[in-house]
């Protein structure tokens, strides 16, 4: 993969860009020597290939009972696996999500669907104790276990924490395998923990080949992972606040979503923060384009570019009807590269420095490795801010005032 901060360069001077160099070079040395605000937290940076060879295991009995796998989980229990299934185009209705939302709505939809399909559950959370995947497991493991009977117990699968919990105590009780997240692992670092790997081995993910991908990453883009840090800090403080993730691929959509939380959760605290927001290109250019090219000058753009193998090209058409045939021929993949090229070139000159990153086409091997990627640039980034980017105090504040409320 490869950063390049070319469109940046009348943004900042490079003054400011070797000051964030030195403080995010610091920075990595804290997050690999474990030595900072939150270091007991850093177990994912050695992802494990058992974890990925459990996951298989216990995938491979949920596959052969079911149509469809519900993944009951929120925040860092959810996004990990919807952003990777998303990623890889895993097979369509191979999972449902539940436990992300208290829509009855959703829920009654869910519920709905599954007439006549077979379904597993893996309920995911590390605390255990959280309202929505709480009230989305109550909802369906009442219907498997209606459904199913004393077979119940081989269509259920917990990721939990190693040692407490309410979801603990009630597989212990009805008989529920259950995996480990790590204790040194956050919710948001927690894809290449069973709570990422095993609904994406259910969809038939290669998922030793995400770990492969996320431990090349850990050796082979430390010094990217700097770089990226070092612009979001420069521009940072140079008064740029929001950083716009733009992807250019539908399935990168839910990689949005990710990014968010792991970049908003981990710096967004002590009253600072890049807030972090994405978009969809090009479909969101007809939407939020004007604001881009033309609103409050407050915003970065990081543009991420992947490789598409797809060969599908523009089509003539006998009568030219709508004068595109002067394109005819053209590889998509070359015509949303033009798009992208020109879209960047237009916001940089609108006032919006940008970042780009560009990645090979996607496999379970290049989505581990990008993965990682964020996730080192984030713990650097965290660091050289001067916050603590493992720990999520204003999640638990929610937490408890919704349980008081309750
Ligand atoms: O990053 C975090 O820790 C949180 O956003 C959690 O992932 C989210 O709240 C879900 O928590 P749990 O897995 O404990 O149910």
């Amino acid at each position: 993969m490869n950063v390049s901060l070319t469109g940046l360069e009348s943004f900042v001077t490079l003054q400011e860009i070797a000051y964030w160099r030195e403080k995010s070079q610091a920075a990595l040395e804290t997050l690999l020597d474990g030595s900072g605000r939150g270091g007991e937290m850093t177990g994912w940076l050695n992802p494990s290939t058992a974890d990925a060879e459990i996951s298989e295991q216990y995938a491979a009995r949920l596959r052969e009972r079911s149509d469809v796998v519900l993944v009951c989980g929120i925040g860092g229990s959810y996004l990990g696996a919807k952003a990777v299934a998303e990623m890889l185009e895993l097979e369509p209705g191979r999972l449902e999500f539940v436990g992300n939302t208290l829509s009855g709505g959703y829920n009654s939809r869910i519920l709905r669907s599954l007439e006549g399909r077979d379904f597993s559950i893996v309920v995911i959370s590390k605390s255990g104790t959280t309202t929505e995947p709480a009230v989305g497991f109550r909802i369906f493991e009442e219907l498997l276990r209606s459904r199913y009977g004393t077979d119940a117990a081989k269509r259920v699968v917990a990721v939990t924490n190693p040692g407490k919990g309410a979801l603990r105590a009630i597989c212990e009780s009805r008989g529920y395998p259950m995996l480990t997240i790590p204790d040194d692992v956050g919710g948001r670092y927690s894809v290449f923990t069973p709570a990422g790997l095993l609904p994406l081995a259910a969809a038939g993910a290669s998922v030793t080949a995400l770990i492969r991908g996320a431990r090349r990453s850990r050796e082979q883009n430390l010094e990217n992972a700097v770089t990226y840090a070092t612009a979001r800090r420069a521009l940072y403080a140079s008064g740029k606040q929001l950083e716009v993730l733009s992807v250019w691929e539908p399935s990168l959509r839910w990689l949005g979503e990710w990014y968010k939380q792991l970049f908003g959760e981990s710096e967004g605290k002590d009253g600072i923060g890049i807030f972090p927001v994405s978009l969809e290109m090009t479909a969101d250019l007809h939407s939020m384009g004007q604001y881009m090219q033309d609103g409050v000058r407050n915003m970065f753009e990081t543009f991420l570019w992947t490789q598409s193998t797809a060969a599908i090209a523009v089509p003539a058409t006998a009568d030219d009807f709508d004068g595109f045939n002067r394109i005819a021929g053209l590889r998509l993949d070359a015509l949303n590269r033009m798009a992208f090229d020109a879209t960047m070139a237009a916001h940089i000159e609108g006032g919006v420095p940008a970042i780009k990153l560009e990645i090979d086409a996607m496999t379970a091997e290049t989505v581990g490795e990008f993965l990682m990627f964020l996730m080192l640039s984030c713990g650097i980034s965290g660091y050289a801010s001067g916050v603590n980017p493992f720990d999520q105090p204003g999640v638990e504040n929610y937490k408890s005032k919704l349980r008081q409320l309750m």
